[in-house]
C-alpha cells in the first residue's frame, strides 16, 4: 500500500516556488568561485530563482584597468543563473565601495566622466538580462544628519546619484532601476528619511527610479524593528517597487526571519527578498551565523520558519496588522524640499556647502521662476581667501572674488518652476556665500 501524503495546493516546498506562489522572488547571493562545488550549487538551484553577484559586478570586477572591462565571473553567474530559469540582480553601478584604484584617485570631473561612460558600458554589456540593477550603492551617511556620505562620487556633484540613473535608463530601459542602502531598515532613522526624501525628489522630478533596496543586514547594533513594515510601505507608497535586497540576521532568530517575509508580504510592491549568502559558511560574517542554512548544507530553523511564513502568507494580509498602515501624518523629518521663491530676474540661486580644513565643495541649485530660462548666469562673491580649484556644469569667469557662472550647453534651458545644479571645489573657506541669479 502506497501512503501519499499531498501538501495543500498553495504549498510550495522550496524558497522560490513558495515565493512565486505569492508573485516574488526568493534570492540569494552568489560568488562565482563556488558554482564548482556540487553542495552549494545543488542548494541553489533547488531553492533560489533570483541571483546576486556578491562581488563579481562590482566596479573594481567589471572594470580593473580603466576602460578595460572583464566579465568573465560576472557572466558565469549570469549564464548559470538564467540557463536555469532564475533572474539576475546586479549589483552595482555607482559605489564608493570596491572601486578599483584608478577610480579611487580620481575626483571631479573626470571621475565624473568614467562613473557614467562604467555604468554606460557595463548596463549595455548586460542589457535585457538584468532584473533589476542597483545603480546606486549606500550614498547616505550613518548617524544623524540624514544627509550624504562623503565620498569622491559625491564630491563630483550632488547631482550624481541622478546621473547615474539616467545614464543606466538609457542603457539597459528593461531594467528595474533601484536605490540600495543598509541601515535604512528602521522607519525613524535619520538615513532612512534621508533616503526616503531623495526618492521622493526623484519621484516628483522625474528622475528614473523604480525600486529601492534594502539591505537589512540585521545586527546587535541594527536589529530589525517593528516598524520595518511601515518603511517598506511608506517607500512603496512613493510609487516605487522595494526590495529586500541582502538579508542577514544575526543569529538567524526564527522568529524574526519570518516577520521579515511576513512583512514583505504585506506589502504589494514588495517584490521579494534575497539573503546575503547560502550556508554560514558562505556569510560575509560568518561568525554571526546568519543565513537559513548550516554550513553542512542542512536546514536551519530559520528556513523552516521562512518556507511557512511564505506558504501561509496571503497578499493582501487578510487583517491588516496597525504597523503595515503607512503614518497618516507625514514624519517630521519629510518635509518637502523648499523650493526658494522665483526671483524678479527670472531664476533664483542655493548653495550647500561642505566645508573641511583647508577646502570645500560648494553645490549651487538653480531654480527657474514663473517662465523658462534659456540660460541663466549666477554671480558668488567668495571671500578672501577662498579660490575655486574645479568645477563642473557650469562655466566660470574667475576663481577668486566675485565669480560668475553660467550655464553649459546642456543645462541652460530650465522649466519654469523647475531646478538644475553645478557645483564647485575650492581651497580656503567659502563661508555661507549668498548667490544672485539672472536669466540670460
Ligand atoms: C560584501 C561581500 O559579501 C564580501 O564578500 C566583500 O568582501 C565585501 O562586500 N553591502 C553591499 C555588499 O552592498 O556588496 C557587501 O558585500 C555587503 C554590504
Amino acid at each position: 500500500m502506497a501512503l501519499f501524503v499531498t501538501a495543500p495546493a498553495s504549498a510550495g516546498t522550496t524558497l522560490g516556488a513558495s515565493a512565486a506562489e505569492k508573485g516574488r522572488y526568493f534570492g540569494t547571493a552568489v560568488a562565482a568561485y563556488k558554482l564548482s562545488e556540487n553542495a552549494y550549487t545543488t542548494i541553489l538551484n533547488r531553492e533560489f530563482n533570483m541571483v546576486t553577484p556578491e562581488n563579481e559586478m562590482k566596479i573594481d570586477a567589471t572594470e580593473p584597468q580603466q576602460g578595460r572591462f572583464s566579465y568573465a565571473s560576472s557572466e558565469q553567474i549570469v549564464n548559470h543563473a538564467r540557463s536555469r530559469g532564475m533572474q539576475v540582480r546586479g549589483h552595482t553601478l555607482a559605489w564608493h565601495g570596491q572601486q578599483p584604484g584608478w577610480m579611487q584617485s580620481m575626483e571631479g570631473t573626470a571621475l565624473r566622466t568614467a562613473m557614467l561612460n562604467h555604468i554606460t558600458q557595463v548596463a549595455t554589456h548586460f542589457k535585457g538580462q538584468i532584473y533589476s540593477w542597483d545603480v546606486v550603492n549606500e550614498a547616505f551617511a550613518d548617524g544623524n544628519s540624514g544627509g550624504r556620505r562623503d565620498s569622491n562620487l559625491q564630491r563630483t556633484g550632488n547631482d550624481w546619484i541622478e546621473a547615474a540613473f539616467r545614464a543606466a535608463r538609457a542603457a539597459d530601459p528593461g531594467a528595474k532601476l533601484c536605490y540600495n542602502d543598509y541601515n535604512t531598515d528602521n522607519w525613524t532613522w535619520a538615513k532612512t528619511q534621508g533616503v526616503y526624501n531623495m526618492v521622493r525628489d526623484f519621484k516628483a522630478r522625474g528622475v528614473p527610479i523604480d525600486c529601492v533596496g534594502f539591505q537589512s543586514h540585521f545586527n546587535n547594533d541594527s536589529p530589525y524593528a517593528s516598524n520595518y513594515r511601515t518603511t517598506l510601505s511608506s517607500f512603496a507608497a512613493l510609487g516605487v517597487d522595494v526590495q529586500i535586497t541582502e538579508l542577514d540576521i544575526q543569529g538567524a532568530s526564527a522568529d524574526t526571519y519570518r516577520r521579515v517575509v511576513e512583512d514583505c508580504l504585506a506589502v504589494a510592491r514588495c517584490n521579494g527578498i534575497t539573503v546575503w549568502g547560502i550556508r554560514d559558511s558562505d556569510s560575509w560574517r560568518a561568525s554571526q551565523t546568519p543565513l537559513l542554512f548550516n554550513s553542512n548544507g542542512s536546514k536551519k530553523p530559520a528556513y523552516d520558519a521562512v518556507l511557512a511564513a511564505l506558504n501561509n502568507g496571503t497578499t493582501p494580509p487578510t487583517t491588516a496588522p496597525p504597523t503595515s498602515v503607512p503614518p497618516t501624518t507625514a514624519p517630521p523629518t519629510t518635509a518637502p524640499p523648499t523650493t526658494p521663491p522665483p526671483g524678479q530676474g527670472g531664476c533664483t540661486a542655493t548653495v550647500t556647502v561642505n566645508q573641511w580644513t583647508g577646502g570645500f565643495v560648494a553645490n549651487v541649485r538653480v531654480t527657474a521662476g514663473s517662465s523658462a530660462l534659456n540660460g541663466w548666469t549666477v554671480t558668488i562673491t567668495l571671500p578672501s581667501g577662498a579660490t575655486v580649484t574645479n568645477s563642473w556644469s557650469a562655466n566660470s569667469s574667475g576663481t577668486t572674488g566675485t565669480t560668475n557662472w553660467t550655464n553649459v550647453s546642456y543645462n541652460g534651458r530650465v522649466g519654469a518652476g523647475q531646478s538644475t545644479e553645478f557645483g564647485f571645489q575650492g581651497t580656503g573657506t567659502v563661508g555661507s556665500p549668498s548667490p544672485t541669479c539672472a536669466a540670460s
